[in-house]
């Protein structure tokens, strides 16, 4: 099964999940500026997203799993959502106040991780705030599966540990205001992430 596969049949039911605590921490920062538009990359089934439109953002939603975003939009058709490829994605320079993307850029070799984090500061807007979330090299599943990459490894799916240097050398032209790791239960084990908010 490659990857679009296996994220096509992770999110076929239409529930309603909570969302992300990462999604709350953001907009606590989020709401003290005057900020209009956000992009959710890899939204997934769309549970932050939908919370950010709650909140009153004007927001788009990109995901290559057909069966998330259609779900998303059918809870709520005013979010602009495409069906594409993280690393294609078909946004001009400066088109968002906020980049988001909660647990969807470690999937990508390092040339690839490079080129998605140029386009990432290239379509956020200058004063605009960019929030990621990536699983750390510390993660319980680190080395699991086989070894495809520097820290990548697969199973069941790929996934491409970050450390925290590594976040950082990935957003070296943004002006980083946080960065820092984290634990957390996620599909109910415990993980390990490497949380990074920055401005451009
Ligand atoms: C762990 S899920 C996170 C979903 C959502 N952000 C959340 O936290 O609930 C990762 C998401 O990234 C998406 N994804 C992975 N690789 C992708 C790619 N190359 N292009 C677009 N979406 C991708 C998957 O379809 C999946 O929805």
């Amino acid at each position: 099964m490659n990857e679009k596969e296996y994220w096509k049949n992770r999110w076929v039911t239409g529930e309603r999940n909570p969302p992300n605590p990462f999604a709350k921490k953001a907009y606590a920062l989020i709401r003290k500026r005057n900020y209009i538009t956000l992009l959710d990359i890899g939204c997934g089934d769309g549970r932050d997203s939908l919370y950010f439109a709650e909140k009153g953002l004007r927001v788009s939603a990109l995901d290559f799993s057909k069966n998330g975003v259609t779900n998303l939009k059918s809870l709520n058709s005013n979010i602009k959502t495409y069906v594409g490829d993280i690393r294609k994605m078909p946004f001009g320079q400066n088109s968002f106040d906020i980049v988001y993307a909660h647990l969807s850029l470690h999937y990508f070799d390092d040339k690839e991780t490079d080129k998605i984090f140029e386009n990432l500061y290239r379509i956020l807007k200058k004063g605009g705030l960019i929030f990621v979330k990536c699983k750390s090299t510390d993660d319980a599943l680190y080395g699991k599966g086989e070894k495809r990459g520097p820290d990548m490894y697969r199973d069941g799916h790929l996934r491409h540990f970050f450390s925290k240097e590594y976040m950082a050398s990935k957003m070296k032209k943004f002006k980083i205001l946080k960065l820092r790791k984290t634990s957390s239960v996620y599909d109910l084990y415990k993980s390990s992430f490497i949380e990074a908010i920055a401005t451009k």
